[in-house]
């Protein structure tokens, strides 16, 4: 079954006679296609991918399941949909609501001249249960993040930046296949390293600094996110228990997790073995979100988290410990929730604090 197929499947369950998608993230999803500026029009019998020259060709060759159709200033977009819901005989039309502004939707319904029902959340559980094909793109992700990682290991001295390390891991994630950022690489050394999302500046590395690295890729559109905390030149005993404590965390969390297991209850097993530890107060994020087409996706597996994570669901396991001023540990894994257990598709070593340069 393609998405549009699973698309399709829901909009009868609703009563929905076709779903009109703005948001290019669903279009993605929906027809495998990249592009901006268009539409893609689901109907019951039929679906539409409507661009214009720019991405046509490739449209032609890449989209799945839509047909695709050409706009331009003679024939605007509008028009083209108008015709296409005509053919569709379509009556009780939807839009996506959660990407879309609210003057989006009211112009949409104004141009269409049509009353738009809302209908966001079906992506949003839709999008939560990746296919096994979606898991395979998340995991080519990941590994080219971790390939960069490796190389940028060898890389980590004393004396080089903060952004010098987040320029060596974008270009190298590039080099390894990645279609660009997932987000915006966290790299953060020293006393920065409490900052759960720093930015990289110029601040150097020195000896006896953690260096904190939070980063991820593209692939086929889908985001790898990993963090790993590492030493360089010597760590203190101090430096040492806190990264076993975020450890432990992140291994009770993972072992929590499995299908229908609520997302604050991962949290709270994790939680627990940071609090007992006494560093409770320093844990202020969630353990983990879910990602997928966007970096975050729901559910969430934080404290906040009432929904259960669905099989298929793809989530970040990432516990730390933040002492202003002092430093911090936060160690990032994904993984996929299956019906007995959660599968954890990260690879780079993390069983114990790496010290790099050690002498
Ligand atoms: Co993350």
């Amino acid at each position: 079954m393609n998405q549009i197929e699973r698309i399709r499947e829901e909009l009868i369950k609703r009563g929905l006679d076709a779903l009109l998608i703005s948001d290019e993230k669903n279009q993605r999803y929906a027809a495998g296609f990249a592009f901006t500026d268009g539409a893609v029009l689901v109907g019951r019998e039929k679906a539409f991918l409507l661009t214009d020259s720019r991405y046509i060709e490739a449209a032609g060759e890449q989209a799945e399941g839509v047909e695709v159709r050409l706009f331009d200033k003679q024939h605007p977009l509008v028009m083209k949909l108008k015709e296409a819901l005509g053919e569709l005989g379509a009556q009780k039309i939807a839009a996506e609501d959660q990407k879309l502004s609210h003057a989006g939707f009211l112009n949409w319904e104004k141009k269409l001249g049509v009353h738009l029902e809302a209908a966001g959340d079906l992506f949003t559980g839709l999008r939560a249960v990746k296919t096994g094909e979606e898991i395979a793109s998340m995991i080519r992700a990941q590994r080219i993040s971790e390939a960069a990682l490796e190389e940028v290991l060898q890389l980590l001295r004393p004396g080089m930046t903060e952004r010098e390390a987040a320029a060596e891991l974008v270009y190298r994630m590039l080099r390894h296949g990645g279609e660009g950022n997932s987000f915006d690489p966290i790299v953060v050394t020293g006393s920065k390293t409490s900052m759960p999302h720093g930015v990289p500046g110029d601040k150097i590395i020195q000896a006896g600094d953690f260096v904190t690295m939070d980063f991820g890729c593209l692939k086929d559109g889908y985001c790898s996110d990993m963090t790993r905390t590492v030493a360089v030149g010597s760590a203190t005993e101090e430096m040492k228990n806190i990264y076993a404590v975020v450890l432990k965390a992140q291994l009770a969390g993972i072992k929590a997790a499995r299908a229908g297991v609520l997302g604050k209850d991962i949290d709270h097993a994790a939680r627990k073995v940071i609090t007992e530890a006494g560093y409770g107060e320093y844990f202020g994020h969630g353990f983990g979100h879910c990602l997928g087409l966007d970096i975050h996706e729901p559910p969430t597996a934080g404290p906040t988290g009432n929904l259960p994570l669905p099989a298929g669901s793809v989530s970040s396991a990432e516990p730390g410990i933040y002492i202003p001023g002092r430093f911090g540990v936060r160690i990032e894994d994904v993984m996929v929730i299956r019906e007995d257990g959660a599968e954890v598709i990260t690879r780079a070593p993390k069983s114990e604090l790496i010290i790099l340069g050690k002498r």
